[in-house]
């Protein structure tokens, strides 16, 4: 039975309903009979796929969203112009040899309001690895005040970033664009001014340079902060099973550079329907590289930041580190984990612990951290040198 005869059935049996003053008595079994004939509906569309628009819009609601798992795919719709030159672009990028770079470097891409606390502490992590990194700096607030030489005149052009909205996106695809013009930079790390290095340079630097995966955090969690977010404006291109959640700060592939700054299609959907305050409060930086990458190279991306975040105490915002924190412990706790940790904003609070995986072996899984305030400096800079030897 296709879907559309469940449908004219039941319209069928509602105009053969009792009249009103009997259906008082009977109402009990009239919601039965309702139910069974969702549920037929249900199952008529699992084995009968919609084809029409229509009805992928319609079972894509958030009424169907606890069956949403069991609702086939709408691949047999027929794909939009935009979506027929985003597909293209996108094979066509993902699979082209990439220019090679005799000298690579890193480009480390600071994203800030305004001034680095930690500029000595990179001074000292980049000391002797001249050509081998460049650095780019968002200030989007006021013009940062430098206390190293290596900071003085790398900001780009900035914009101000609104907190959630996709202003936050863009300012990570202009630092993105500045760092794509130097042919040489090969992996980019996007950075906060509440951000350290963990490890030394060269570790690092050979940890992102031996992989073509990027390191973009990328989970699936069917809670209130992760597909509750989502919105039915976003269809056809992208459906809630491909929604997907993730922490901002990322370390990726020239390649996937590139592609970030080829979107179009998918971007649109976020800027126009990703907006926090306006009932769903969706926030653009953790929910667009995510999911964007989860339906165009899912298996090019690691699913894991290499930025480690404490969220362990469950609050609105991750812990911060104040100087007294700052000991030896806590950094050899933070680079021994070698599993990464998701956990899921429903009720359910299911955590899910993945080993992090580098080119077939578990390594650790985390090369830099946040979130430290400023009068950690002077802590961080006596242990760097003990904690990056190792
Ligand atoms: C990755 O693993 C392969 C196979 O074990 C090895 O040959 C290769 O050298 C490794 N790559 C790096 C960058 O370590
Ligand atoms: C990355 O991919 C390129 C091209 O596909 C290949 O030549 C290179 O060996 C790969 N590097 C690693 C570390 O896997
Ligand atoms: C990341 O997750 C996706 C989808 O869950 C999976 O296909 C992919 O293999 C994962 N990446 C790695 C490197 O394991
Ligand atoms: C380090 O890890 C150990 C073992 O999990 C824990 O008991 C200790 O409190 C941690 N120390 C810091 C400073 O986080």
């Amino acid at each position: 039975m296709k879907v559309s005869q469940v449908w004219q059935q039941s319209n069928k049996d509602m105009t053969a309903m009792p009249p009103p003053r009997r259906a008082a008595a009977k109402r009990p079994m009239w919601i039965i009979v309702l139910l069974l004939l969702v549920c037929v509906a249900l199952i008529g569309a699992y084995v009968y796929p919609p084809r029409r628009y229509s009805a992928c819009y319609f079972f894509a609601s958030s009424v169907c969203t606890p069956f949403k798992d069991w609702l086939p795919s709408v691949a047999r719709r027929e794909r939009t112009d935009e979506e027929i030159v985003s597909s293209v672009v996108m094979r066509d990028l993902l699979a082209m040899p990439m220019a090679v770079s005799k000298n690579p470097k890193i480009a480390l891409m600071f994203l800030t309001p305004g001034s680095l606390p930690f500029e000595k502490l990179w001074e000292n992590f980049l000391q002797g690895h001249e050509g081998r990194y460049s650095i780019y700096i968002h200030a989007s607030r006021e013009r940062p005040v430098h206390s190293s030489s290596l900071f003085v005149g790398r900001e780009i052009h900035s914009e101000k970033v609104v907190w959630g909205r996709i202003s936050m996106v863009d300012a990570e695809k202009r630092l993105l664009a500045n760092a794509l013009e130097d042919v040489d930079n090969q992996f980019f790390v996007l950075l906060s001014d509440s951000c350290v290095p963990l490890h030394t340079f060269d570790y690092i630097y050979n940890y992102l340079m031996g992989t073509n995966v990027s390191f973009i955090d990328c989970f699936l969690d069917p809670g209130p902060h992760g597909s509750g977010r989502y919105s039915v404006e976003m269809l056809p291109e992208i459906e809630q099973r491909h929604f997907r959640k993730g922490a901002q700060w990322f370390a990726i592939t020239r390649r996937h550079a590139l592609l970030i700054l080829a979107d179009k299609l998918y971007y649109n959907k976020f800027e126009l329907y990703c907006k926090p305050a306006e009932g769903r409060n969706c926030i653009a930086d953790e929910h667009y590289l995510p999911t964007l990458f989860n339906m165009l190279d899912p298996g090019g991306i690691s699913n894991w930041s290499v930025t480690h975040v404490d969220w362990s105490e469950g609050k609105w915002h991750p812990r911060s580190y104040r100087a007294v924190d700052v000991t030896n412990e806590l950094i050899k706790n933070i680079t021994a984990v070698n599993e990464n940790f998701h956990i899921t904003s429903d009720d359910k609070k299911a955590v899910t612990m993945t080993p992090c995986v580098w080119n077939g072996t578990k390594r650790p899984c985390y090369l830099f951290a946040r979130k430290f305030y400023p009068e950690a400096l002077n802590n961080l800079l006596k242990l760097f040198s003990g904690y990056t030897s190792t």
